[in-house]
């Protein structure tokens, strides 16, 4: 894991990279992209500090990593692309609020997703990853050969319709376990945020499945919990990781925007 431009530590033996010597505001070489695309499949999230970010230069860095994906929830009026994330003393809830992959409801969920947090409560609103490489390595033999054979339904309505219950939302049919396409590596695809239920199966096996799934995929042996600074970055990759954001702050401001990469077509 040695990179040319970069310094990557480890904070956890599982997953998460703190990433220094790169000014994300500039434009970034080829050798630079390089290693972030190393850093990424090597360490499934990582992250910056001190970065100088607006709406326009974080769409550039998303950019470098592929097409950039509209948001179901509405964009910034100049950057349909990127949206805003904020909470305040008026928020009844924030996003992501509850375990999820992002977007596992679209038939090709996006690569990754990189947040820029420019303003922070003076505690709490830390955000957690966790590797589905590790909860997939952590099933047993029979239990891993089970979910090979199912296939799981991931529904918009159920992260979105609670705010728009007349909406239309997105649904996908995913298999269980998926293969990464970059790393070859295996990992466990359900999530309590979008998953629905286990197709082909009774709604009892379904639920009690999911159940164990979710707690599963949510164990503290394989997550990274990160402290947020002013002016931080997380790009984590959608394809190996869930993330929860904690909301610990209310009545206090917490504020940013993101990017979401499209995935690879051919990779679904
Ligand atoms: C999200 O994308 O789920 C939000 C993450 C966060 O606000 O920390």
């Amino acid at each position: 894991m040695a990179y040319k431009t970069i310094t990557a530590s480890k904070l956890t033996p599982t997953l998460g990279a703190e990433i220094s010597g790169i000014d994300l505001s500039q434009p970034i070489s080829a050798d630079q992209l390089a290693d972030l695309n190393q850093a990424i499949a090597d360490h499934q999230v990582i992250f910056f500090r001190d970065q100088t970010l607006d709406p326009a230069s974080l769409k550039r860095v998303g950019q470098y990593f592929g097409e950039l994906q509209a948001h179901a929830l509405k964009g910034l009026p100049d950057h349909p692309e990127v949206r805003k994330l904020h909470a305040d003393e008026t928020s009844k809830h924030v996003a992501g609020e509850e375990w999820h992959t992002d977007m596992s409801c679209l038939a090709v969920p996006p690569m990754g997703s990189i947040l820029y947090m420019h303003t922070l409560p003076t505690l709490g609103g830390d955000t957690i990853f966790a590797s589905m490489y590790a909860a997939y390595d952590a099933l047993s033999p029979g239990m891993k050969t089970y979910l090979e054979t199912l296939t799981a339904t991931h529904d918009g309505a159920l992260a979105f319709g609670r705010f728009d219950p007349e909406g239309k939302f997105p649904k996908a049919v995913h298999p269980v376990i998926r293969t990464h396409p970059v790393t070859g590596k295996k990992v466990l695809f359900v999530n309590r945020g979008f998953t629905s239920h286990i197709n082909g199966v009774s709604r009892e096996e379904s639920n009690a499945l999911l159940q164990y799934l979710y707690n599963h995929a949510e164990n503290a042996y394989w997550q990274v919990r990160f402290r947020w600074t002013p002016h931080a970055v997380a790009f984590w990759d959608n394809r190996c990781t869930q993330h929860l954001a904690v909301w610990d702050y209310f009545p206090q401001l917490r504020s940013g925007f993101r990017v979401q990469v499209e995935g690879n077509p051919a990779d679904y």
